[in-house]
């Protein structure tokens, strides 16, 4: 396979490499990942994380399997079994399909390998398009609240709605971010916060209850946020919270956009109702635990419920920003997303 590089993935020195997300922002360890077992545990523990990243990764790792010899029966146990890890994030579902298709040619270890370069190759492309169409929707001075980690952490590019904010800080340095800390899992403290610090673009860290008071208070211009499955009417899902913003923001007369590759797009699913939530383990809810230490608040044997992500229904969003465009709901209730 041939060299390949980004913020949070790498495949370098004849290993598949990726950035320890939990740990980030006050460590950066880097971890080798030789086995289904590891990368499977790698993104259950969120150290991969991100819908398209986790794609990528999985994709990755089949290819170095499939250079170390893994034969087409185990690349194929492979694929299904890293497919499993996740349920939301419909990208992840994308590149396994591709990578089943390359399994079928009869030069199967070069076609998966070819197909694994490409993924991440094109997620780099994907990535500058739906900035550039994004950051047209940026005015000077905007303040723009976005939620979880859509950035270059979270994709092999730029990112989603934060490689529009990336694009949009270069043509209007004076624009300001809303970071949604992102709870359970604090995407947006420690992962937003750390890439705008990096790119020099103000911002300023909320907690996920104070986005209405700041939205009466005429104090957010935009939102924009990233998906993990957009499904054919145009409902996605995307990490938990992310309704509470759309609901708010059409009280608030606020435009609401949802920026993501066509990787993202699940024509199968006819609306969000379709799209299955992953449910995840309590302790992220009864307390709270990364490079900072750890510590549970709630009471023992406190009953919780951890859905990872929610839907935000179409009749909420603004526009679609795609990779292939900026979509508006007469596109869409025509069936037109995604279309060029
Ligand atoms: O649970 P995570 O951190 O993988 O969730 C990530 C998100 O919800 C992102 O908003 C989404 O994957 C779009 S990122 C490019």
């Amino acid at each position: 396979m041939k060299e390949l590089v980004a913020r949070s993935l790498k495949y370098q020195a004849g290993r598949v490499q990726v950035l320890d997300q939990y740990l980030l922002p006050h460590e950066e360890i880097w971890h080798h990942c030789e086995s289904v077992a590891q990368m499977k545990l790698l993104i259950l523990t969120l150290k991969v994380r991100g819908a398209p990243l986790i794609g990528l990764a999985a994709s990755l790792l089949v290819a170095y399997l499939a250079e170390q010899g893994s034969n087409k029966a185990q690349l194929s146990e492979a694929i299904d079994e890293l497919q499993a890890t996740r349920p939301t994030a419909v990208n992840l579902m994308h590149c396994m399909t591709r990578l089943r298709k390359a399994l079928q040619q009869h030069e199967y270890v070069h076609a998966v390998v070819a197909e694994a370069e490409r993924l991440f190759e094109e997620d780099c492309v994907l990535c500058d398009r739906m900035a550039t169409f994004g950051a047209k929707l940026v005015a000077p001075e905007d303040n723009i609240l976005t939620h979880c980690n859509t950035g270059s952490l979270a994709t092999a590019g730029v990112g989603t709605a934060l490689g529009v904010i990336h694009h949009a800080a270069r043509q209007h340095a004076d624009i300001h971010i809303w970071v949604d800390e992102t709870r359970p899992l604090l995407q947006g403290g420690r992962l937003t916060a750390y890439e705008l610090a990096q790119w020099q673009i103000p911002y300023t860290l909320i907690c996920d209850n104070m986005a209405a008071s700041l939205m009466a208070a005429g104090q957010v211009d935009k939102v924009f946020v990233g998906a993990d499955r957009i499904a054919a009417n145009g409902d996605f899902a995307n990490k938990v919270g992310t309704y509470n913003l759309a609901v708010l923001a059409h009280h608030h007369k606020i435009p609401f956009y949802v920026v993501a590759p066509v990787t993202t797009l699940d024509m199968s699913c006819a609306s969000g109702a379709e799209i299955p939530i992953e449910q995840r383990a309590e302790d992220e809810v009864t307390g709270v635990s990364g490079s900072f230490g750890s510590c549970q608040w709630a009471p023992q044997g406190a009953k919780v419920y951890n859905p990872a992500f929610d839907v935000t229904p179409a009749a909420l969003i603004t526009a679609w920003v795609l990779d292939t465009g900026i979509y508006y709901p007469q596109e869409v209730a025509a069936g037109e997303l995604g279309t060029v």
